[in-house]
């Protein structure tokens, strides 16, 4: 493994493994393939812009013949695949596009890994493919997939086209299905960037529901370090779950964030949920951690941390929030927040 193509490398997991690749293996080169959707921003990777190993290919995973030049430049091995469209309340108002890039995408990129003979295709998958847990169970990698929302599903089918190309042809696949992640450079639409920066800006939080659902938020550094250690120790065909293997109510998640931002309770509002809100996601982390893996950070910490990132760092998302996301928090929120009583 030396020649990497990091799809989806301009969004916010996939910028923050290249900057932890870059700097963990100085002589791998890494060649970030990236559409750039409205989630793609390559202010997350400006810290890596004048390294030599690192390059920059724009283009769509769906695109075979721009996916196989890039392969064959750059003389590559192994492709992580990061790129997706992520977000859950988009893909209910629009599921188009989760498709494509899921479904159609992940089959280019498994065809171009096959007919150029990489060593590893890794998938970036997420605990939603199992869907809804009960409490007092949590999720193995050989349970059912039984995704619930057009991104899970997207993802799933993913998941399953990645295990076909190794039953049937052989080819070199690993998966990690990883739990909410947060930390720098997520797009201001997720829950925990999108309620820090209201937060900042005394603008209230949107709770779907009774806010009692659950996730389990990790540090997205933590998340790389699995990744990483998969890449080089996980056996071929295997998927991995990657976690804290502790989870969390959204309203604690709100009131950690509250308190690092020294803001105060009266912003929470309580809106309509979500359709078809997943409760509870829970994984049972015990194969990665045989692996020799532990998460560095508790939730509490990377919530504390991650609030605190965004309010020294109003240079990344102030432009984002100003630009098309304004459209889209007004068809995403305004209804919701007006009858709720809020602005
Ligand atoms: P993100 O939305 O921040 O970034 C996605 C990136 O993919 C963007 O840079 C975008 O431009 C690019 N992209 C989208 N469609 C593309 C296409 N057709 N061709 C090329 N590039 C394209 O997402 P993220 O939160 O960094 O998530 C990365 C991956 O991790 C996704 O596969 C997601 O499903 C998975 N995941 C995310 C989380 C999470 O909490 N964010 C948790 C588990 C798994
Ligand atoms: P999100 O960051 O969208 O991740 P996911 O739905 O993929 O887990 O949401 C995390 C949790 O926060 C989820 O239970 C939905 C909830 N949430 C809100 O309560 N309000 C919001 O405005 C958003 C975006 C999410």
């Amino acid at each position: 493994m030396k020649n990497l193509l990091v799809t989806g490398g301009a969004g916010f997991i996939g910028s923050n493994f290249v900057i932890y690749m870059l700097d963990k293996y100085p002589e791998y080169n890494i060649v970030v393939y990236d559409k750039l959707t409205y989630a793609g921003n390559l202010d997350n990777l400006l810290e890596v812009s004048d390294n030599p190993h690192y390059h920059f290919v724009k283009g769509d995973i769906c695109d075979a013949a721009t996916v196989a030049q890039a392969i064959q430049q750059y003389d590559i091995d192994t492709i992580v695949n990061f790129a997706a469209e992520t977000h859950v309340d988009r893909s209910i108002m629009d599921p188009d596009a989760f498709i494509q890039t899921s479904v159609y995408g992940t089959y280019v990129l498994l065809e171009a890994a096959k007919q150029f003979g990489l060593e590893r295709y890794h998938q970036i998958s997420t605990d939603e493919v199992y869907g809804h847990i009960p409490h007092g169970q949590s999720s193995k990698e050989t349970d059912k997939l039984d995704p619930r929302s057009p991104y899970a599903a997207s993802k799933a089918s993913a998941d399953l086209m990645v295990n076909a190309y190794f039953v049937t042809y052989g080819l070199p696949v690993t998966i990690t299905r990883g739990s909410n992640n947060i930390g720098p450079y997520q797009y201001p639409e997720k829950v925990v960037p999108l309620f820090s920066t209201n937060a900042i800006d005394g603008l209230p939080l949107p709770v779907y529901g009774d806010g009692r659902q659950m996730r389990e938020y990790q540090y997205v550094l933590d998340h790389c370090e699995a990744i990483d250690l998969v890449l080089h120790k996980g056996v071929l065909g295997e998927a991995y779950n990657i976690g804290t293997g502790v989870e969390m109510e959204n309203m604690r998640m709100v009131e950690i964030l509250l308190d690092a931002l020294d803001a105060p309770r009266s912003l929470i509002r309580h809106v309509e949920d979500r359709p078809g809100h997943d409760r509870r996601y829970s994984l049972d982390i015990a194969k990665i951690r045989a692996l020799g893996w532990e998460p560095r950070h508790t939730a509490e910490e990377a919530i504390h941390q991650t609030a605190q990132w965004y309010q020294a760092n109003e240079w990344w998302w102030r432009k984002i929030k100003s630009g098309e996301f304004k459209a889209y928090y007004q068809a995403q929120y305004g209804k919701r927040l007006a009858e709720s009583g809020g602005q």
